[in-house]
């Protein structure tokens, strides 16, 4: 369904259209910043005025006059506020009506996409032949919510795990591994630990120069495509994948392998790239590199700065195999919209490759490509997570951690239940907690990481809204009905109206995050639901009230935990039904 503030700026822009002689399609209808301002405000007029040189109250008030016919049976009452605002309170019937509407089905709320885009989403994508480790913990959820919301919204959505599979660490690990084979049985065993095989290998690579030399020999081997050493990188590539899957699959991350598309994959088209930047005239030689200068990106004192395309040994950079991406994105998948979600730190890099995409003509000219860029996640100390020894955390063990910890909690606040039970529990919550934390937080901005934080049952956590959850259905599992088969009919208090308000205001969100991708406006939403649930149960009566009134109320109770749930859905976190 189209949202309520949709709808209603349509109609206040027509009307304002209209009255004023100038066409306009945005009346600038928000939700009311105040309670004294209605349910919605309009705040349209002012600009309009302005461009007709007229008094905006005077306009705004000829446009309330219009709105009197045109929002009948919507708005109950419009008022007039400040140098020009329209304040909207929204008639009971019409939120009644809107209920009713959905059907018993809270999957209504999510409005469908008109007309619906080709939308890749390239998130995780970490470099291979290492573990995952909690710098991508963000990028691999927020990727993942902003993915399954797209996908609801009817889009046609493309994943596109970007991993890095062909840098020159291979060469280093090749013949790391060439020594190890040696001593050792066969490549999996000595890649159980892929983390300290990697580690063992650097110190080697630092210490040994003969080594060194060998590890970027080795390099040039597989690059120029020799069987051996293709054959022992594919068997990294597969042990470190299978790592990845492992912590998907624990995440509940939607990412498989038919998503991968992998660095190696833009390979043969990297001399092609070359080519068009060549005919295109925007290649320059500097130090034996070929590089392409744009003006607007330069140091402090104004010096451009190069976007390095091939070094002086032929060798191709990442920037390169990302131009053949958006040329793949563009061309080859016709995205009319490509996310990267990836660290901030990366974000100088992505404005050269969508600058030089777009001057090559790389891209189609109507594609947008947007940095969903992420901050840093820093220990308790204020600094980037690490363990206590200094070494970056596996995610594995993070979130093993999380679900024994999880564990602790349920088994205090569940003294009686059994271990099965708990540990059900636990998994759950234990995941959702680490989730939910990096997505209620603002992505752009870095965050510490707390244990204590985000596995609380007060506040805006997972543990929270879980449990605000399963009350709800137990709630109306006491009332021997689970399903919203009464109607909602009636709005006697303000709680109630409240709430029902709320959850109309869903689409709205959705169509918010869909836009600027910051999931923590939906978990916002999601815990100010819960709230106003909360208040909704403590003061409406539910088993004491008349027949009507008690089935309106129970609709309405299964309404919201239909719409947590759904919530918790596209944020990718699953509910439990008991806690
Ligand atoms: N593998 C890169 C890293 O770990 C991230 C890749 C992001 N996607 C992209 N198209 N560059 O930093």
């Amino acid at each position: 369904m189209i949202s309520i503030k949709q709808q209603l700026n349509q109609i206040v822009s027509a009307a304002l259209s209209t009255v004023s002689g100038i066409s306009t399609d945005n009346a600038h209808v928000i939700t009311a910043s105040r309670p004294d301002y209605g349910d919605y405000q309009a705040n349209g007029v002012m600009a309009v005025a302005k461009q007709l040189k007229t008094n905006p109250r005077e306009l705004a008030q000829q446009v309330v006059v219009a709105l009197e016919q045109d929002l009948d049976g919507i708005a109950s009452k419009l008022e007039l506020g400040g140098p020009g605002f329209i304040n909207i309170y929204l008639h009971n019937d019409f939120l009644l009506t809107r209920a009713n509407d959905l059907a018993g089905s809270a999957k209504n709320l999510i409005p469908q996409a008109a007309p619906t885009q080709t939308i890749v989403t390239d998130y995780s994508s970490p470099n291979l032949a290492k573990e995952m480790h909690v710098g991508h913990l963000r990028g691999t959820i927020i990727g993942d919510c902003l993915t399954r919301i797209l996908e609801q919204q009817g889009h046609h959505v493309i994943r596109q795990n970007h991993v890095g599979d062909w840098g020159t660490q291979f060469g280093m690990l090749i013949t790391y591994m060439q020594q190890q084979l040696k001593q050792h049985s066969d490549i999996p065993t000595a890649l159980a630990d892929l983390e300290s095989f990697y580690r063992e290998a650097k110190q080697r690579f630092d210490a040994d120069e003969e080594f060194a030399e060998q590890a970027r020999a080795s390099v040039v081997r597989l690059q120029s495509g020799e069987a051996d050493y293709l054959a022992i990188w594919q068997q990294f590539i597969e042990a470190s994948l299978n790592h990845c899957q492992a912590v998907y699959d624990k995440l509940n991350i939607s990412l498989s392998r038919a998503d991968l598309k992998p660095e190696s994959f833009y390979n043969p088209q990297l001399n092609n790239i070359i080519q068009i930047l060549e005919d295109e005239d925007m290649l320059t030689i500097s130090d034996g590199a070929k590089c392409v200068f744009l003006d607007e990106f330069t140091d402090k004192d104004g010096t451009p700065k190069p976007v390095i395309i091939q070094k002086s040994d032929g060798g191709f950079l990442y920037a390169t195999t990302d131009l053949a991406a958006a040329r793949y994105r563009s061309k080859d998948l016709a995205a009319d919209r490509v996310l990267y979600v990836v660290d901030q730190r990366q974000s100088l890099h992505f404005r050269q490759i969508f600058s030089v995409s777009a001057k090559a003509g790389l891209i189609n000219s109507t594609i947008s490509l947007e940095h969903i860029a992420y901050g840093t996640m820093m220990g308790e100390d204020g600094k980037p997570f690490k363990t206590r020894s200094g070494d970056v955390v596996k995610l594995i063990d993070l979130l093993n951690e999380s679900v024994s910890r999880a564990l602790q909690l349920v088994k205090e606040k569940n003294p009686g239940l059994d271990e099965a039970s708990c540990q059900g529990i636990a998994d759950k919550v234990g995941i959702a907690a680490v989730k939910y934390a990096e997505l209620s937080k603002n992505r752009t901005s870095d965050y510490v990481f707390d244990w204590s934080n985000m596995l609380s049952f007060d506040g805006n956590t997972a543990p929270y809204l879980m449990y605000a959850y399963a009350r709800i259905r137990s709630i109306l599992r006491k009332q021997d009905t689970e399903s919203g088969d009464y109607g909602i009919v009636a709005l006697a208090t303000l709680e109630e109206r409240s709430l029902l308000l709320k959850i109309l205001q869903f689409p709205e969100i959705i169509d918010t995050v869909a836009r600027d991708c910051f999931p923590n406006q939906l978990c916002n939403y999601l815990y100010e639901l819960a709230g106003i649930f909360m208040r909704f149960y403590e003061a409406c009566p539910i088993l004491n009230a008349g027949p009507q009134t008690r089935n309106s109320r129970l609709a309405l109770a299964s309404l919201t935990a239909e719409s947590l749930k759904l919530g918790l859905d596209l944020l990718g976190i699953e509910t439990l039904e008991k806690m």
